[in-house]
């Protein structure tokens, strides 16, 4: 509190006191990865109506462009694409370096992009199981120290890492999955006490099912995703994002969008494992359709 005050007074940025979103100005720069689809995308509907510039990050680069169009039209910010696979070492590497040549400062880095699989663990596709522990940790990890270390440095900024409700308990069906969220969780509380002395805001997403290409991609079959969960915990895309984008803004810790999904992740987290374990590898559909 007291280093984000002396910031105020001494540069001309305006970091309030308990808000971590900087004021409206096109200037400013929001990084959102996985911005070409779902959450992502409306994260960067949200932060653009607040008058933010924002930085479009996927693989599907006609999209981020309809987008950035759609932004910089509507809300009247500035609104840029950098086509990355961030699973590649050397492609978030590239991205820094556009920024940089673009002469642009991150003040909001969003971490959304990932996706799942589903399956028994030890059946799973080798180089899908790892590419998706890549790009969920290690491209998340890459971007925080990346962009986390010139926020600490000015004082002030604020991240948004995504996880899942699924970050709270394990998934048998989507093992590998369920933990790289947990990761992701534990990962950012602890980011948040370290950065949390220099001024920035670290916030953990954990939506519940969410109707976006994530099932497909994850490989559910038809009808299995919205047979998994009950319609009412089923959170619409752009009001994830509304709820993930005011949290940050507030500099919550953790958003779970829905009630059920909060008292879902609650039972999760304290109930027993066991328990936990074979009520999910009872329904999940995954291991119904490989029951042996
Ligand atoms: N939907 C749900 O039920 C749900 C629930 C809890 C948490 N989540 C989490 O929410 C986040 C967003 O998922 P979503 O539901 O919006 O799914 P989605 O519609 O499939 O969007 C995933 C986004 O991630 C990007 N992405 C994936 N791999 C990438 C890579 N290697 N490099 C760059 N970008 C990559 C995709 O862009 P390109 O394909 O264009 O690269 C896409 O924009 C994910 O982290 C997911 O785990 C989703």
């Amino acid at each position: 509190m007291h280093r984000r005050l002396a910031f105020r007074s001494s540069n001309s940025l305006s970091y309030d006191a308990r808000m971590s979103l900087p004021s409206p100005d096109t200037n400013r720069t929001c990084v959102v990865t996985g911005a070409s689809s779902g959450i992502g995308s409306e994260i960067a509907r949200q932060l653009a109506r607040r008058g933010l510039g924002v930085t479009l990050v996927a693989r599907r680069e006609d999209r981020l462009r309809t987008l950035a169009d759609e932004l910089s039209s509507t809300c009247n910010i500035r609104a840029e694409v950098v086509s990355c696979d961030l699973t590649e070492r050397s492609s978030r590497d590239r991205l820094a370096q556009a920024l940089d040549d673009r002469g642009l400062t991150v003040d909001v880095l969003v971490n959304n992009a990932g996706f799942g699989t589903t399956g028994l663990a030890h059946q799973m596709d080798r180089d899908r199981e790892l590419g998706m522990i890549r790009t969920n940790v290690e491209a998340l990890v890459d971007l925080c120290m990346i962009f986390g270390r010139g926020m600490a440095d000015r004082g002030g900024g604020a991240i948004l890492n995504v996880a899942s409700t699924a970050a709270f308990q394990p998934v048998p069906g989507q093992a590998a999955y369920a933990a790289t969220k947990s990761f992701v969780l534990s990962y950012s509380h602890s980011l948040r006490a370290e950065l949390g002395r220099s001024g920035v805001s670290v916030t953990v997403l954990c939506p519940g099912p969410v109707d976006t290409e994530f099932a497909d991609t994850a490989g559910f079959e038809a009808g299995e995703a919205e047979g998994a969960a009950p319609k009412f915990m089923w959170i619409p895309a752009d009001r994830v994002a509304q709820e993930a984008v005011d949290g940050l803004a507030r500099g919550k810790a953790v958003v779970i969008p829905g009630l059920a999904n909060r008292l879902t992740a609650i039972g999760g987290y304290f109930a027993p494992r066991r328990v936990v374990t074979s009520l999910v590898a009872s329904r999940h559909p995954a291991l119904q359709r490989t029951r042996p």
